[in-house]
């Protein structure tokens, strides 16, 4: 049986698909045609968040058991199509989660103290120790939108950084917020409190475009952090909203459109801090989540649980 991976995963992952007796073919960056060509004899197909798996990728393989997502979002595979061809679609929602936690804090950070500006100018032998006066995360509040997982982490360091903290999430109960320091508020109040405004949700029909011109404008001020997906905040409002001094800055991780284009508006605003989907690049959240989804991948294609 073969297992075709379509974005790089740690060695740990393939190599346990590899004890197990499978054939593991690596074929990153491919598309189109070519995706449909190297899924075509797949029994598992592993993937991060660069492969689009469309319904055009399901009907080219007849074979398909599994989609093992080697990370959190499935929003870059058609659960439908999935579900209509009886393909199994698994993610591995624990083993980044600290990860991507740890990126939102050091996000918030870069934005608040100018660290990525201040940095590339003294690079290029400048002391601008005077044009950068930044603000403190102690005392401030911590605007949570999407207190699952990651939020609720997010929550807790900032937490314990001195922050306050308000959360929205229409799913999740009055009591877990409550465990965490987190007052449950409705979506404007959120905003309006928020000093820094975290995003947290998966990116789905509901969330898209949760955050455009009106809601940046309820904030008003401070800064917004973005490490969930590109299409929950409107990229083109959130640029404006910097620019115009609506919002004191913004650290964007996610994109709607990735590998992002040298045109999209956030790249050209000065108090925009940007990472290339880095959240969860680090190399244990990577071996964690490769193994899990190996794991799951050959359960599956053994039949078992
Ligand atoms: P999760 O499913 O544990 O939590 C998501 C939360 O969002 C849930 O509590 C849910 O109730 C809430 N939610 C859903 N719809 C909402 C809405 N309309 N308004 C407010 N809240 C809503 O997911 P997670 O593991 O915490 O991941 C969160 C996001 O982070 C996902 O989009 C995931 O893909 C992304 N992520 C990004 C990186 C990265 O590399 N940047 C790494 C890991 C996760
Ligand atoms: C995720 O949803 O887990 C992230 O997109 C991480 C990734 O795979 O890059």
């Amino acid at each position: 049986m073969k297992v075709l991976v379509t974005d790089p995963i740690a060695d740990a992952g393939l190599d346990r698909l590899r004890e197990a007796g499978y054939e593991v073919e690596t074929a990153y960056d491919v598309e189109g045609d070519a995706l449909l060509d190297a899924v075509s004899d797949a029994n598992g197909l592993i993937v991060r968040s660069g492969t689009q798996v469309t319904a055009e990728v399901f009907e080219a393989a007849p074979d398909l058991v599994i989609v093992g997502r080697a990370g959190i979002g499935v929003d870059n595979i058609d659960i439908d199509a999935a579900t209509e061809h009886g393909v199994i679609v698994a993610n591995a929602p624990e083993g980044n989660v600290r990860a991507a936690a740890e990126h939102t804090v050091a996000m918030g950070f870069a934005a608040a103290r100018s660290i990525p500006q201040a940095h590339t100018r003294l690079k290029n032998g400048e002391w601008a120790k005077s044009d950068y006066l930044g603000n403190e995360v102690n005392g401030k509040t911590l605007g949570v939108v999407g207190l699952g997982r990651v939020g609720q982490e997010v929550a807790k360091k900032y937490h314990s950084l001195g922050m306050d903290l308000v959360a929205y999430d229409p799913y999740i109960g009055q009591e877990r917020a409550e465990q965490l320091g987190a007052e449950l508020v409705e979506f404007d109040e959120c905003l309006s409190r928020a000093d820094f405004l975290t995003v947290h949700t998966p990116l789905t029909p509901e969330t898209e475009g949760l955050i455009s011109t009106d809601e940046l404008e309820t904030m008003g001020s401070g800064y917004l952090i973005n490490c969930a997906r590109g299409g929950v905040v409107d990229e083109a409002a959130l640029a404006e909203a910097v620019e115009s001094g609506v919002l004191d800055g913004a650290a964007v991780d996610v994109f709607a459109d990735e590998p992002v284009s040298p045109d999209n508006p956030l790249l050209s605003v000065e108090n925009v801090v940007v990472t290339p989907h880095l959240g969860a690049s680090t190399s244990a959240a990577q071996e964690n989540v490769a193994v899990s989804t190996a794991d799951q991948v050959v359960a599956a294609l053994r039949e078992e649980p």
